[in-house]
């Protein structure tokens, strides 16, 4: 068992977080958030989304996002780019990075972005030529790697044959959706000894969603495989409208509380962290989704 010295934190919340909720976010808000985390120590934000903005309203204003950013040095900020359309928003809208998105599932693949596993692939090939040339880094998600919300199970060799199509064609890194949360520490041991016999775990990053409370126990064991980039959503924002009953990622606070525990380094000020996690939850109307945040707000 060998654990990083060091691991980064991928803020998804402001994306992954706020496109599921139902109320209408002022812009002022999506940017004080992005501005907290990034003060918290955050080096890597997901800030928008160049999506339909028909399939997903919250974010629709990705390009004010964008031109409103007070922009700190030494962070990047990306989004997601589903087809070339949205590549030319990103942009347009001077993006750091794009991620293109795909599942290890036919079904969830076509509920969530209208086409095959295959006629994405094609997709997110035309996108990674453009944005070569336009020399902005791409970044590939998989989702549904430990359950999908319509097959069920789902087998470690469909998850590695999407993952290896994506670094092929120059993705630098893919992140392993568990978009439903349904893996556990077995599962996830199980999809990592497949995939780690085809893929250096540097290329690797993990993404859990909380649903069934599986995340962190889940981080560790991609941990303990040497895998030392992991998403997460400060106050656990958020879910993905098209997996019914999907909660939000893991918290960021609860991370970064345990990595603190095991004396890996994240550079992230934990208090910092939890005050813009409290805000924004404030301003969703709610307490936040972070146990850390609630056990430390109350102390
Ligand atoms: P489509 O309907 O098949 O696209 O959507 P189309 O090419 O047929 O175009 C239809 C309309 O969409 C046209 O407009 C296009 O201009 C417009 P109309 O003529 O009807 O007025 N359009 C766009 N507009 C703005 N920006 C664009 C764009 N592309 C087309 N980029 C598409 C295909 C992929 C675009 C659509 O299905 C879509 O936007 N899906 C979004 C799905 C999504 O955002 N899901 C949530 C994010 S994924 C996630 O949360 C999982 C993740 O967190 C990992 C995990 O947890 O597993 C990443
Ligand atoms: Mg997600």
């Amino acid at each position: 068992m060998s654990l990083p010295d060091q691991v980064t934190l991928v803020e998804v919340g402001p994306r992954d977080g706020l496109q599921n909720e139902k109320q209408t976010i002022p812009l002022e808000a999506k940017l004080q958030l992005i501005g907290d985390l990034a003060e918290a120590g955050l080096r890597v934000i997901e800030a928008g989304s160049f999506v339909n903005p028909k399939w997903i309203p919250q974010m629709a204003d990705s390009e004010a996002v964008f031109a409103g950013l007070r922009r700190r040095e030494g962070v990047r900020y990306t989004c997601l780019t589903p087809n070339l359309r949205g590549l030319e928003r990103a942009l347009a809208a001077g993006v750091d990075e794009v991620a293109v998105f795909g599942a290890a599932s036919e079904a969830f693949s076509q509920k969530n972005i209208n086409c095959s596993i295959d006629e994405s692939l094609e997709r997110f090939s035309d996108v990674m030529s453009a944005a070569r040339e336009a020399n902005v880094p791409v970044r590939g998600y998989v989702s549904c790697v430990l359950g999908c919300p319509y097959e069920g199970e789902i087998e470690p060799e469909a998850v590695s044959r999407v993952t290896g199509r994506l670094l092929d064609m120059g993705c630098y890194e893919v992140s392993l959706g568990d978009t439903i949360g349904t893996g556990t520490a077995g599962s996830m041991q199980r999809l990592l000894q497949v995939l780690l016999a085809e893929y250096p775990a540097e290329r690797l990053a993990v993404h859990c969603h909380d649903t069934y409370g599986q995340a962190l126990g889940n981080i560790l064991v991609a941990l303990q495989h040497g895998i030392a980039t992991v998403d997460a959503s400060v106050a656990g924002l958020g879910g993905c409208p098209y997996a019914k009953g999907a909660s939000g990622n893991v918290a960021t606070e609860d991370v970064v509380y345990m990595l603190q525990g095991m004396d890996i380094e994240t550079g992230l000020d934990l208090d910092k962290l939890i005050a813009a996690g409290n805000r924004i939850s404030q301003t969703l109307g709610r307490v936040s989704g972070s146990k850390v945040a609630l056990a430390l707000s109350a102390a």
